[in-house]
Order: C-alpha cells, then structure tokens, then sequence
C-alpha cells in the first residue's frame, strides 16, 4: 500500500500542535518537512526549531527534504531536531556520494531530490546507495502548483533503473500529487506521495489521506 506523506509547508502554523494531531490519528504515514533556504529556491520556508518542536509531539517518521545549498553542513544539525529521513537536492550537491554516506552514518535513511529538468540517467551510480528518490513534479519553492505531466514518464524509467541494479530506493513523488492523480502515479510505480495542499486545504484532511492511500 502507498505511503502517504503530508507536507506541513500547507497546514496552518498557527495551529501547527492541531494540524500533527490529526496527523498523528490519520493513516498518515510519514510527516514531509519542506525546508528552504532562499537560495537553492526563491523561497524561505521553516527550520531546525520547528523540526524539533514537531519531533516532541509525534512518533511517526520526520521526512525531511533540505531545498538548501550545501546541505553538508546542516545534516548533523537535522539529525538532532529528530529527522528520520534526510533528502538532498541532486543539484545542490558536489560530492552526493559523499553527503548520503554521511546521512546513512548517523543512522538516518538517505534520500536525493530531483528537479523536474534532471534525468533519471544521472542517478546511475547512486542509485544503490540510497534509501529513497525524491522526484520533484513541480519546480520546487512553492506549494500549491501543478503537476509536471513528464514526472509519469521519469517514474517508469526509474523504476526500470531500481529494477536493473537492485536497489532498494523508494519512489516519492512530491508536488501537485491530488486524489485524482495518485492513483496513476502508484500504478506507475510511486511508493510514497506527498501532498500539502491536496491534504491540508481539503475539507476533511483525515478522510483525504485516507483516500490518498487507498487510490491504487
Ligand atoms: C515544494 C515542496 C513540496 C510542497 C508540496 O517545493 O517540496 O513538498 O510542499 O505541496 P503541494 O502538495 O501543495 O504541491
Ligand atoms: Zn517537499
């Protein structure tokens, strides 16, 4: 069954203690915590104290993904807020290898993040080393855009790629992912979904999980 991550970057921070409530009773899987700089994205989002405060009211896994330049040096910091997961940008790393190893040893699951201009082909000697590709289908800032229809296409060709080397990566596709087009992305082969507005805007967040997980 898919695995449902909602984005916090959607939910009212004003009520931030409410919204990982009904998260925490929901068949939410892992809580997606968008972190931006305001340089690798125009856009500057939350950081380790929010992450940390989060990290005192649920158990469930902290899904971190880092849209910041030189996410080296910030990892140690992330893993001690409470992530569980570290995504990276493909992009924002010079020495990739390098930085998911770093992940990996302390203990954290590894994940690297792909803009929507960035081939699959370009993971062909990482892809063995990660714990899940984070496939952005929107350009990554903002919530609230639209889906990239091309991401359906980079979901088969990775999978194909997961296939050949035996990998153990998950999919997760992160951007624009509704009730309506979960069910194709799953099909393709998407493991995990994130979704911020589909989730938190919704009239009934806790119902649209469900119905989120339950798509395929
Ligand atoms: C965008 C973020 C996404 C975003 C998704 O840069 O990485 O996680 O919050 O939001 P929706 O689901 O509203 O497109
Ligand atoms: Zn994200």
């Amino acid at each position: 069954m898919a695995l449902i991550a909602p984005s916090l970057l959607a939910s009212n921070f004003l009520k931030l203690q409410e919204e990982c409530e009904m998260l925490n009773n929901s068949s939410a899987d892992w809580y997606h915590l968008d972190v931006m700089d305001g340089r690798f994205v125009p856009n500057i989002s939350f950081g380790l104290p929010i992450v940390e405060q989060i990290r005192t009211i649920t158990k469930k896994p902290l899904d971190v993904h880092l849209m910041i330049v030189e996410p080296e040096k910030y990892i140690i910091d992330f893993k001690n807020a409470g992530a569980d997961h570290i995504t990276i940008h493909y992009e924002a790393c010079i020495h990739l290898h390098r930085n998911i190893e770093q992940i990996k040893s302390l203990g954290l699951k590894a994940g690297v993040a792909l803009n929507p201009h960035t081939p699959i082909i370009l993971l062909e000697d990482i892809i063995t080393y990660v714990d899940i590709v984070l496939l952005m289908s929107v350009n990554p800032g903002f919530g609230g855009q639209k889906f990239i229809p091309n991401t359906v296409d980079k979901i088969r060709s990775l999978k194909k790629l997961i296939h050949q080397t035996g990998s153990q990566a998950l999919i997760e596709i992160d951007g624009g992912v509704t009730v309506e087009n979960a069910g194709a992305l799953l099909h393709t082969g998407a493991d995990v979904l994130v979704a911020g507005n589909t989730v938190f805007k919704s009239a009934n967040p806790t119902e649209t999980i469900l119905k989120l997980k339950t798509s395929d």
